[in-house]
């Protein structure tokens, strides 16, 4: 049988999931792969990529999932490694989908994530990729999880471009932000207070079809994870800039953790020839027998 997770992209609303707030993200087009055979008692996955950190993974999977079945198989991806796009989120949704996990998998996956990687992650990433549908982005409240799908205008691209930064000290750095949001630091709530109401508004933005104040908004976004949050870096504020200045560019921010990685941009179609062009897609589903 065959497996598909996506990775995801977030397009507003980063370090809010893990305070509870809102975030409001797309599943992409790109993802992982996960073919063999389920049957048996043992779960063993090959993978070209495979380190000491996907066994950890599929590992933490499978304790904190619940497996019903073995596995025997390959994992592929699609996905950039690192980039930000979310690639163990999505190995961890597909691996628990091929061992038909049961119950609450995004919940489970973010325990596994944790478990591996020891970052205190939110469940955003692993949310996208189970619940992810063609055409829409997630408005996910992480105070209940609940998900409102809101429609992605048609006649948008989004475009996601990488700094070259690799993603340098993101985990010590993310758990040093939570640690500093829950201790009630000013600057890193304000931060979380404003983006939460600038969530609402790029949701609203959306679905009236305004892009130029969705652009805006990301701008906004990107200048409060800058100057508030302290997650961005010089390279990533001036490839927004960069960015910000094409014809055609509606607004970009950083997405997901920051401190290098990938930055989103909201064009006009066609208006960058640079970066993936990631469309708003299904959520982790079996492919096939
Ligand atoms: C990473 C985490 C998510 C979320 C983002 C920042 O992607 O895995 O839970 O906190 O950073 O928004």
């Amino acid at each position: 049988m065959r497996v598909f997770a996506p990775g995801r992209v977030n397009l507003i609303g980063d370090h809010t999931d893990y305070a509870g707030g809102l975030v409001l993200p797309i599943a992409i087009q790109l993802g992982t792969t996960i073919e063999g055979t389920r049957g048996g008692d043992r779960v063993e996955l090959t993978s070209v990529d495979a380190d000491e950190q996907f066994s950890r993974l599929v590992d933490a999977v499978v304790a904190e999932s619940g497996a019903t079945t073995g596995f025997v198989g390959s994992v592929t991806s699609t996905l950039p490694i690192g980039a930000g796009l979310s690639s163990s989120a999505s190995v961890e949704v597909a691996i628990a989908l091929a061992i038909d996990a049961r119950g609450d998998i995004a919940a489970a996956c973010q325990r596994a994530e944790q478990r591996a990687t020891g970052v205190p992650c939110g469940r955003m990433d692993q949310l996208a990729s189970v619940h992810g549908r063609a055409g829409h982005a997630l408005l996910i409240d992480c105070s209940t999880y609940s998900i409102r799908h809101v429609a992605v205008p048609s006649d948008v691209d989004i475009v996601v471009v990488h700094s070259g930064e690799p993603r340098a000290l993101s985990s010590s750095a993310y758990a040093e932000r939570r640690a500093q949001l829950e201790a009630g630091d000013t600057r890193r709530v304000r931060h979380v207070r404003t983006e939460n109401e600038r969530v609402v508004a790029f949701a609203d933005a959306l679905e009236s079809n305004d892009v130029a104040r969705a652009g805006e908004l990301m701008l906004e976004s990107h200048a409060s994870l800058r100057d508030d949050y302290e997650v961005s870096t010089a390279t990533l504020d001036e490839l927004v800039e960069s960015l910000c200045a094409t014809a055609g560019v509606h607004g970009a921010r950083l997405t997901g953790a920051g401190f290098g990685g990938c930055v989103v941009a909201l064009t006009e179609p066609g208006a960058l020839d640079v970066g993936w062009k990631v469309t708003a897609s299904s959520g982790a589903h079996v492919l096939g027998d």
